[in-house]
């Protein structure tokens, strides 16, 4: 395992499929650094909606999001609501559908954002999401945005439904993120964009590896954060 020199800050952004997730997991095993994966909060907050049948600007579920307790464990594999493992709930087609309309609410962002802060206070990380390099660590010591295309990015997470046996088809996939896209990029708060100082990484023809390997060289190659 590669070592970095103490506490440094690795954020990521890009819209849905564009590998984040499973680069920045590979970072953090190879570098051990916590892995903190933004999205999952949302999600679980979305179930609290879902469940409570509560519209997304409802003063009751901001309450429930100040009161829910959000954890993460093995690394991010795994995401306990109020206890509960909702770590398959949360990928579900019904979370992906509603979720972005959960996550434009400023209020339910501000109460995300201070826990991501938290986290991202005890120790080295490695953040991905959509507000990760402009909003929750515009301080990172390393900023990458990772994208690529639509139809890419849409075959990538049909793959992910045929794992888990859920029956989607490409075109469905493909409407669905696109959809997400424009309403994480529009949004008034915190809206997904390139920060000026990212890295634009394009995965489309690329490996996982082949990306996990050029932020590692990337982090590595500086000086200020190599082990000696
Ligand atoms: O990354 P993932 O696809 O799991 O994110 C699900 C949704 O959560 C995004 O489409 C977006 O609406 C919201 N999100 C966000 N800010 C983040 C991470 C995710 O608004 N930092």
């Amino acid at each position: 395992m590669k070592k970095i020199r103490s506490q440094v800050t690795i954020a990521i952004d890009g819209p849905a499929g564009s590998g984040k997730s499973t680069v920045a997991r590979r970072v953090a095993e190879k570098l051990g650094l916590l892995y903190l994966d933004s999205g999952a909060m949302y999600r679980a907050v979305t179930v609290l909606a879902i469940r409570g049948e509560l519209t997304t600007d409802s003063p009751e579920l901001l309450e429930q999001v100040k009161a829910c307790h959000i954890q993460f464990k093995d690394n991010g594999k795994t995401i306990l609501l109020n206890a509960e493992d909702v770590s398959h709930q949360i990928r579900t087609p019904a979370v992906n559908r509603r979720v972005a309309d959960v996550a434009k609410i400023p209020e339910i962002r501000h109460e995300i954002v201070k826990h991501q802060q938290r986290i991202g206070g005890e120790g080295s990380i490695i953040a991905e999401g959509r507000d990760l390099t402009t909003i929750v660590f515009p301080n990172a010591d390393f900023k990458f945005y990772l994208d690529a295309s639509v139809t890419e990015r849409a075959k990538r997470r049909l793959a992910e439904f045929r794992r888990q046996n859920v029956e989607i088809t490409l075109a469905a996939v493909e409407a669905e993120i696109s959809d997400r896209d424009e309403k994480d990029k529009t949004r008034a708060h915190s809206p997904l964009r390139t920060a000026d100082d990212a890295i634009v990484v394009d995965t489309t023809d690329k490996t996982i590896n082949e990306v996990v390997d050029f932020i590692i060289a990337r982090v590595s190659e500086d000086k200020s954060t190599s082990e000696k």
